[in-house]
């Protein structure tokens, strides 16, 4: 079976994906530097693998940096030395706030765009030339209308959304001008919530939380934290503003369909762009409302103004998920809701109690 490098495995969707990854029996190297996360994933990870006696070596941790090229360069040595060579690179980690990207613009940029160069350079000299790379919506211009196809143009407002743009171009570029053996799917996230079903692995609320489900969380256990909703008077059905949410578990698939894709021996050197969402859009006030029925519990909040930069309606056109990578979403809103709130319920904190 082949060995994925998985960046940033130990964050959110990073460990998501690697459950699903080691259920369908590939190898794991997963390095972290565990910034916006912590070890205890990683054992839970492990000891979740260990009790049903499925592939229990087949995931190796490494706490480090991408920026690091020596830390690299070991990790890919170690795996040719333990019969493993890498074959697949899923690249999660990174900065994600858009908000403190304001804050430390030259940090995110470091991160997330010298970082991914580093590891592409290592990715080289290994001959490891299909990547898989966490992309986000948020690269739509605002004046595009939703359903959003991935053609649409890109605007970027925001320094976390042009780290996003410029590693895509960068990418772009090297299956132009490098190794014809290059092939990178570049994974549009739209609005990822939920979590694992078992209550064990979910969002780690490390940084200051700036998106709209652990606020929801945050307001129902911490009476000190109001919801604010930004907005009650865009241009929707309920004047709230519209966003398509994605259960983890199936964006998590979604990065193995992709795997398996690049898999075909038929696909020739590519940069491809593909949205993963669920076609669907929802309004804040819809999901404050299904969070409320799914879980029995009421959630008190308050209207804002809006904020800047931000957009009334935005989902996907996932029509080029399902027709190249035969990926569809298979979650509803109201299991996202469930399985969200157990997490939190049982991990008020994180992984770090
Ligand atoms: N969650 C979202 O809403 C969303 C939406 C669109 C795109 N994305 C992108 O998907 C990726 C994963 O997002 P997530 O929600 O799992 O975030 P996350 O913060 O939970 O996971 C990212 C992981 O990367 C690690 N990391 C950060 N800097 C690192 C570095 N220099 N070296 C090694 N590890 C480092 C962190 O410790 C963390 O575990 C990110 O690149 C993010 O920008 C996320």
């Amino acid at each position: 079976m082949d060995t994925i490098l998985i960046t940033g495995g130990a964050g959110f969707i990073g460990i998501h994906t690697s459950l699903v990854l080691l259920n369908k029996g590939y190898k794991l190297v997963i390095i972290d530097s565990l910034i916006n996360s912590s070890y205890i994933a990683i054992n839970r990870i492990k000891s979740t693998y260990k009790k049903t006696n499925k592939y229990p070596n087949n995931i190796s941790f490494y706490k480090g940096d991408i920026r690091d090229i020596s830390f690299l360069r070991k990790v890919f040595k170690d795996s040719i030395k333990l019969g493993s060579e890498i074959n697949y690179v899923i690249h999660f980690a990174g900065l994600k706030s858009v908000s403190d990207s304001f804050l430390e613009e030259d940090k995110y940029w470091d991160v997330n765009v010298n970082g991914t160069k580093t590891l592409i350079k290592v990715m080289e000299e290994n001959n490891c030339f299909n990547l898989i790379f966490s992309s986000s919506a948020t690269l739509y211009s605002e004046y595009e209308t939703s359903p959003l196809r991935e053609n649409a143009k890109v605007n970027v407002n925001n320094p976390y959304g042009k780290t996003k743009l410029e590693v895509e171009k960068f990418l772009e570029n090297k299956i132009k001008s490098s190794h014809p053996n290059w092939k990178i799917i570049s994974l549009r996230y739209f609005n990822p919530i939920g979590a694992h079903s078992s209550g064990l692995f979910g969002e780690n609320p490390n940084n200051k939380i700036n998106n709209l489900f652990p606020l929801i969380c945050r307001s129902i256990t911490n009476a000190n934290e109001e919801l604010l909703i930004f907005g009650n008077d865009w241009p929707t059905h309920d004047g709230t503003g519209v966003r398509d949410y994605i259960h983890v578990m199936d964006l998590a698939e979604g990065h193995v369909s992709a795997v398996e894709f690049l898999n075909k021996k038929i696909i020739k050197s590519s940069f491809l762009v593909i949205n993963l969402g669920t076609g669907k859009g929802t309004s804040v006030l819809e999901l404050i409302n299904i969070f409320q029925k799914v879980n029995k519990i009421n959630i008190n909040y308050k209207f804002a103004e809006r904020r800047k930069g931000d957009k009334a309606i935005i989902f996907a056109d996932i029509r080029k998920a399902l027709e190249l990578l035969n990926w569809q979403p298979k979650r509803s809103i109201e299991e996202m809701c469930h399985d969200g709130w157990e997490w939190f319920l049982n991990n008020p904190f994180g992984y770090e109690k």
